[in-house]
């Protein structure tokens, strides 16, 4: 495809993120890109745009010489990775913000896209606004990527700060949340970390060349997280935050996890409000960078998918080049993690399982404990996440397995205990 050439799109999906980008595509005549049909599932349905744009067979996009570019933005995971196959299989670029299907399709993806040659691309699939994977691809290195932190979904960030900036309760927040267009059609997939994870399956790969399914990487939600915890944080001058985050260890192996974390005042993710979202990176010389911007909802989205549009006029495609350029990083599970636990009865708290704890309160009041755990007890373990527990990482929260015993010894003497 040259850069003159017209990009003839066709489009899945008319919800917030379909419309959106239609609205989008009719202010930048200057793309060269039009739409020449849709796909939508429910014919019924009243739309803002002629009639005669609409089809709800798939057959008709995907088997139109004309059309050069599929664009996906559905939310059925398994009929999104039918029709993007198809797609690519009949020599047609795609563009998609399916994150489920990304996460879950990844290395099939993969292979596609090697046997095909077309370019899938799919910025708007995680962060929506902020250009990360471009980013993730193109400017840093593996060698220099020593970690990043991130909050990913919109949906719950907006839900916290309703709740503990506005005091909103949570099914209200939730409400907003919808209707603004920022939850998934099963918000469950937001609340409970699921959203975040998806994301951070893929963006591992982009970042650090990972291939790894998503139920095999540590996450939680923000279910149970309560007003209580909220009250700690407040003492201890954090803001929650759900974040996922990925750090290279000292044996050169990844650790990567998705769950909720205490976030200190001066940290970039702090400023973080709504449905932003904001990533930090510490690369080698340059320290910390901050990307932050809009992570969901109609234009935002829309915006990463034009972007990627644009971009196919001068046939971009990803060459991962973490995964097929450099050694391929691994994620690890040989490290310990700083918690917070808040619990209703200190007989579901396994205090065996901890390496040490800093901090206990089991008044009337207040429950919860400050300590250490090794991160294959709370892999392996669903303690956890049982029985109204809640679990919140605090800053920094990765302890090395190196450093492990001399910091042990440390919190012993300081409690006085040797
Ligand atoms: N439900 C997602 C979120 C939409 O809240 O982040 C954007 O991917």
């Amino acid at each position: 495809m040259d850069a003159h050439k017209q990009l003839t799109i066709g489009l899945f999906g008319f919800g917030v993120v379909g419309e959106g980008l239609y609205k989008v595509l009719q202010q930048t005549p200057s793309l060269k890109a039009t739409i020449k049909k849709v796909c939508i599932k429910d014919a019924a349905k009243k739309r803002n745009a002629p009639a005669d744009l609409f089809t709800t067979d798939k057959n008709v996009l995907l088997n139109d010489e004309e059309i050069n570019v599929i664009v996906e933005v559905i939310d059925d995971a398994n009929a999104a990775f039918k029709i993007v196959s198809t797609a690519l299989k009949n020599k047609k670029d795609v563009v998609s913000a399916s994150k489920k299907m990304i996460a879950e399709h990844l290395t099939e993806l993969l292979k596609l896209q090697k046997e095909t040659g077309q370019s899938f691309l799919c910025e708007a699939a995680a962060c929506a606004s902020i250009p990360v994977i471009r980013n993730l691809e193109e400017y840093y290195d593996n060698d220099l990527l020593h970690s990043i932190k991130a909050i990913v979904n919109g949906s719950t960030n907006f839900i916290l700060t309703k709740m503990f900036e506005e005091k909103l309760g949570f099914k209200e927040a939730l409400l907003l949340a919808q209707q603004l267009g920022f939850a998934e059609s099963n918000p469950k997939l937001d609340v409970e970390g699921y959203d975040a994870v998806n994301k951070w399956t893929f963006l591992l790969t982009h970042a650090y060349g990972i291939i790894e399914s998503p139920e095999n990487i540590l996450f939680t939600g923000i279910q149970n997280i309560n007003a209580g915890d909220a009250n700690v944080a407040r003492e201890k001058n954090y803001e929650i935050k759900l974040v996922a985050q990925a750090k290279k260890l000292n044996n050169g192996k990844v650790a990567a996890f998705v769950l909720p974390q205490f976030i200190k005042q001066d940290d970039h993710l702090a400023f973080v409000k709504n449905e932003y979202n904001g990533v930090v990176i510490e690369s080698g010389f340059a320290d910390k960078q901050f990307f932050y911007g809009k992570g969901a909802g109609s234009f935002p989205t829309a915006s990463a998918v034009l972007s990627d549009i644009a971009a196919l006029r001068y046939q971009y495609h990803y060459e991962y080049k973490k995964l097929y350029h450099h050694k391929p990083h691994q994620l690890d599970n040989d490290f310990y993690l700083r918690v917070y636990v808040s619990f209703d009865d200190l007989r579901h708290i396994p205090r065996e399982n901890f390496e040490w704890i800093e901090e206990w309160h089991a008044g009337e009041q207040r429950k919860y404990l400050v300590g250490v755990l090794s991160f294959n007890q709370l892999k392996n373990n669903d303690w956890w996440r049982k029985h109204n527990n809640s679990l919140i990482l605090l800053p920094d929260p990765v302890i090395e397995n190196i450093e492990i015993k001399k910091l042990k010894k440390k919190s012993l003497e300081l409690a006085g205990l040797i």
